[in-house]
């Protein structure tokens, strides 16, 4: 671990919103605030400081080109979607990705899930207008996320409620705990790879393919098995929670003070990342991040800068220490080629310890002609393509994918081998905020990352 007396004590919440802070809700009332936050500060911690340690040495191995990560899951969780059902087939879908990802290319995966605590969305626009049949057009505060008002298109669900941030934390430990159970308790150990692979999946052309690994697992594991080793690895997964750091709130009052080493860590998550509306350097969300300890993620969209990257990293990583920062790179299909080379160019020859990953999401988000916002699978496939193609090129290493995702069989990014159209959309669209890749092409992003992986 670095030495930290460089990143200073973690200033209070009101000094922290003194430096202007992006994106934050506007609460009605001030006292329900502190209110709040006061209860946050009560509670225990949502992950342990070792548990962050250990995921900033996986991260290392990642930005030495020895680990390459998945992270994926909602781009908003909601409360509702609190449910065995949905936390299972999120962590189904991580498994059976990550089991692809490993055996294909045969590189260790790190498994972050976008998870427990992903409650809180910037938006382009502080306000949402609705034409609604027969009283026309309505203006109101655009939802924030759970973590802050409602989905629902009333006046009274759009007034942000900061209760909704105790909320946040239990619906957040709930989804944490069933994820421990799942991961260590049986149902992540690699004998279960072929009970991963159900229902719809199992009868898609991926699905199929997926046996095939799978069975092939099989076959080597009873190898194992029968010269005697059986180790811990088969049997139980580990999986790390991250979410967008977005709310000062809630995750001030989740920094606390490690007791073995007397250093703050943001106690909300393992890992947690900076978005790209929030990136300004002497902003309050890159202020509060440069004091922690976790590991953290910057999301750098196409306006960045090679010299915006080495000022973030100087900022939120003085130390350069291997695994603290990851640039998570989302510029867009038809772009990733020009931009994406100075920048990681220049970052390194600056010398910068960084682990690079490409989120093929955000660049590539449009409005179909019936309004729904979607993906194209192909244009999420191009951009990472793209990605592994500049840092082959410069002989760095492409180290991860940050995708948005669901268990489940949604109907909100078009293209895929099931070719879903946009006509489709309607069938089963249920994300509160961006499309998610669904189980199949989730799957097949897997096969075919693990293909640019092998190459890599
Ligand atoms: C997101 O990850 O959901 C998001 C809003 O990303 P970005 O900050 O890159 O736009
Ligand atoms: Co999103």
């Amino acid at each position: 671990m670095s030495d930290s007396s460089t990143r200073g004590p973690v200033p209070d919440l009101a000094s922290l919103h003194a430096l202007g802070a992006a994106q934050q809700p506007t609460y009605p009332d001030s006292a329900a605030v502190d209110a709040a936050v006061a209860r946050l500060r009560s509670f225990p911690p949502l992950v342990f400081a070792g548990e962050c340690d250990e995921l900033t040495d996986k991260l290392a191995a990642v930005s030495r080109g020895d680990a390459f990560l998945l992270q994926g899951g909602d781009c908003a969780e909601t409360f509702d979607g609190v449910t065995a059902d949905n936390i299972r087939n999120k962590l189904r879908v991580l498994l059976q990705m990550a089991v692809v990802l490993t055996y294909a290319a045969s590189v260790p995966v790190v498994k972050l899930g976008r998870f427990a605590g992903q409650y809180a969305k910037p938006r382009s626009s502080d306000l949402e207008t609705r034409d609604l049949p027969g009283i026309g057009q309505v203006t109101l505060p655009a939802y924030r996320g759970d973590a802050v008002n409602g989905f629902e298109f009333t006046e009274a669900s759009r007034i942000p409620d900061p209760q909704r941030l105790v909320e946040v934390y239990h619906s957040s430990a709930s989804t944490l705990n069933l994820v421990r159970a799942f991961t260590t308790g049986g149902y992540a150990d690699l004998r279960q790879v072929h009970a991963w692979n159900t229902d719809f999946v199992m009868g898609s052309a991926v699905g199929s393919r997926y046996e095939a690994v799978a069975n092939e697992i099989d076959r080597a594991l009873t190898f194992m098995q029968a010269i005697g080793a059986d180790p811990d690895e088969f049997h139980r997964v580990e999986m790390h929670s991250s979410h967008e750091a977005l709310v000062l709130e809630y995750e001030h009052a989740l920094t606390r003070i490690d007791s073995r080493t007397q250093l703050p860590y943001d106690v909300s998550g393992h890992f947690v990342w900076i978005g790209e509306r929030t990136r300004q350097l002497d902003g309050a969300h890159v202020e509060l991040l440069s004091r922690i300890q976790n590991p953290i993620g910057v999301k750098l969209g196409p306006t960045s800068t090679a010299d915006d990257a080495i000022a973030l990293a100087a900022r939120l990583n003085p130390d350069n220490t291997p695994g603290r920062l990851t640039f998570i790179t989302r510029m867009g299909a038809g772009k990733v080629r020009d931009l994406l080379p100075p920048l990681v160019a220049k970052v390194e020859a600056a010398g910068v310890q960084v682990a690079w990953v490409s989120d093929p999401m955000h660049g590539n988000t449009y409005e179909a002609s019936s309004g729904y916002k979607t993906r194209r699978f192909d244009d999420v496939i191009a951009e990472v393509q793209g990605f592994f193609d500049v840092h082959r090129a410069l002989g760095t290493w492409p180290g991860g994918i940050h995708v948005e995702l669901t268990g489940d069989d949604v109907t909100e990014c078009v293209g895929g081998g099931e070719e879903l159209l946009e006509s489709d959309l309607a069938d089963r669209y249920e994300s509160v905020c961006d499309p998610r890749l669904n189980r199949v092409q989730s799957l097949e992003l897997a096969f075919l990352v693990a293909e640019m992986l092998r190459k890599a």
